[in-house]
């Protein structure tokens, strides 16, 4: 059973990312390098190991004892079974360091395996999206709901895959297939973005290939809170704090015809 939380905790989530998305402002239009990780594509700047060092310096301060899970530290563990806050300093680092204004900060509150609160910061366009288990997804505190889009035929889906991913011939066929059912598709380069636009109805859909805990723990609460669907791309529930993750996204009639007409038949 998951502990529950005395308020300090949502008070910390909302406050801590406008804090990180100002940093990050700092920083935007004037990135001048990055150092490549795991290979090309795979990048990190200044400003996300700063918005790390902020949110590991204010979790220690505000919610001594609570784990840390980030893009660049990995676990930082806190008191046994404290939850885990998983962290993505910059989700979109290549729009971010190339001055495209399409990027976030995402945090979320995990315990007991259980997404409790999560939030991801736009802060160039100041949108907070943020949703609280069992209490609704919401966008600068206006509740959202997922699209009511019935199939894929005006359906809007992302399709996206990890710079880690060998596989790339497969999401290519992927996203063929995509193609041939629905009118419009989109990558935009931010996975926790691309799950808000899902929880807020802009986009209808999202496959996901190679995703990391931190890019998707806060979306994911998004999406389902807003009441949308996420599972793994064998359409079962996952682990969120699984290292790699292959996921799909959506409404629930767009998840289902993704299921059914996109991936049941790769
Ligand atoms: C990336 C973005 C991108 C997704 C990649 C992620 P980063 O995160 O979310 O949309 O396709 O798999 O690694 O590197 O910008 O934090
Ligand atoms: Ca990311
Ligand atoms: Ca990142």
């Amino acid at each position: 059973m998951e502990p529950p939380l005395t308020g300090r905790e949502a008070a910390f989530l909302h406050d801590v990312c406008r804090e990180a998305g100002a940093l990050t402002l700092r920083y935007f239009g004037r990135v001048s390098g990055w150092t490549e990780k795991s290979g090309r594509g795979d990048i990190v700047t200044e400003a996300d190991h700063a918005v790390e060092e902020l949110v590991a310096r204010r979790l220690a301060e505000e919610l001594p004892g609570h784990s840390l899970l980030t893009e660049e530290r990995g676990f930082v563990p806190g008191h046994q079974d404290a939850p885990i806050w998983v962290l993505d300093p910059v989700d979109g680092t290549r729009n971010f360091a190339l001055g495209v204004p399409v990027y976030c900060v995402s945090l979320a509150c995990v315990a007991g395996g259980k997404i409790l609160l999560g939030a991801v910061y736009d802060p160039v366009h100041d949108i907070l999206y943020h949703a609280e288990s069992g209490k609704g997804a919401f966008q600068n505190e206006v509740p959202v709901r997922v699209s009511e889009t019935p199939d894929l035929h005006d359906a809007l889906i992302s399709v996206s895959w990890s710079p880690r991913r060998r596989d790339v011939e497969e999401y290519v066929r992927i996203v063929a297939r995509v193609a041939a059912h629905t009118s419009y598709f989109r990558r935009i380069g931010s996975a926790a973005l691309v799950l808000s636009y899902v929880a807020t109805g802009r986009f209808d859909g999202y496959i996901q290939a190679g995703i990391s805990p931190w890019d998707i723990a806060a979306g994911t609460l998004l999406v389902r809170e807003a009441g949308g669907v996420v599972t793994d791309i064998q359409g079962c529930p996952f682990d969120i704090l699984t290292p790699s993750l292959d996921i799909v996204a959506g409404n629930p009639a767009v998840h289902r015809c993704l299921m059914e007409d996109v991936l049941r038949k790769s």
